[in-house]
């Protein structure tokens, strides 16, 4: 554990990755800035990682698709403090044919996955810039960022703006004290795949990742300073798998893996 304990801000941080990526890096003894918004669940979770890591902790609770809530989360979370690490993680898909889904939820999923983090990753980008100690950025994106995945044409499509606005600010800053990095993971059991309404089949259920594992195999991805990272030995394979099938290839084979369980 270092001497002087960094700030990061995990958006997220009530659910799945957003929870683990803020208890492991409590336990590499950082203080976090939590954001999401059940104000319940990042209480509790903030009293944990108080009593188990003696870490500092600001909840900030609010709807990251409301630019209002993005000001008052910009200016509390630097309010006298330098935060040193930011993980854009909130995010949601949805599973369902494009024309039959209510418009209100594709526009939902583009303020959230694409407006908000691509503002946050300003705001805060300038904030750590400007203070010019190392730091990092980290976007979460999804293997879904490798091809066009029919009923999950927007998500999908949302996750490849992410790998490719992450992968061009890296390029961009190319800096040693400020580092970008697109995290990419698979299916990963989280509260995410009852949100996005999947039903998945027990042969399915078997290739998820845990969380815990996504997000150690992630953070070190982090520090060590990568641009990318695709978590899990199977999820590097389909990725790589990408590179040599003709796109419209990709979106059948992507459209079969996505069938609902019968
Ligand atoms: N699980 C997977 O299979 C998988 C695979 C690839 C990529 N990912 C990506 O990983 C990231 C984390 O997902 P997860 O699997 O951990 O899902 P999750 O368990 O459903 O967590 C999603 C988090 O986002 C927050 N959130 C949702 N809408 C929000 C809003 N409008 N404002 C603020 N916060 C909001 C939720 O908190 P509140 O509801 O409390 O606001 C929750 O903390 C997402 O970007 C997702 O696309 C997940």
């Amino acid at each position: 554990m270092s001497a002087v304990r960094r700030w990061a801000l995990v958006t997220g941080a009530s659910s799945g990755l957003g929870t683990d990526y803020a208890r492991q890096l409590a336990e590499r003894g950082w203080n976090l800035v939590l954001t999401a918004r059940r104000r319940d669940r990042l209480e509790a979770l903030a009293a944990e990682l108080q009593s188990a890591h003696s870490a500092e902790v600001l909840v900030v609770d609010g709807d990251l698709g409301d630019e209002g809530f993005r000001d008052r989360l910009v200016a509390e979370a630097t309010n006298g403090r330098k935060l040193h690490m930011v993980i854009n993680n909130a995010g949601f898909g949805w599973q369902g044919d494009f024309l039959d889904t209510a418009w209100s939820r594709w526009s939902t999923m583009l303020s959230l996955n694409i407006v908000a983090l691509t503002d946050l990753a300003w705001r805060f980008g300038r904030h750590m810039r400007d203070h010019g100690e190392s730091a990092h950025l980290v976007n979460v994106a999804s293997i879904g960022a490798w091809q066009p995945v029919p009923t999950f044409a927007v998500y999908a499509a949302t996750k490849s703006y992410v790998r490719d606005f992450s992968e061009a600010i890296a390029f961009e800053l190319a800096s040693p004290a400020l580092r970008v990095t697109c995290v990419c993971p698979g299916g990963t059991k989280t509260e995410f795949m009852d949100a996005a309404g999947m039903k998945l089949s027990k042969l399915s259920e078997l290739g998820l990742q845990t969380s815990p594992a996504v997000v150690r195999e992630s953070l070190d991805a982090v520090l060590g300073g990568r641009r990318l990272i695709v978590t899990g030995w199977l999820n590097k394979l389909m990725t790589f798998g990408t590179r040599f099938a003709p796109r419209w290839l990709a979106a059948r084979l992507a459209a079969l893996s996505m069938k609902p369980a019968a």
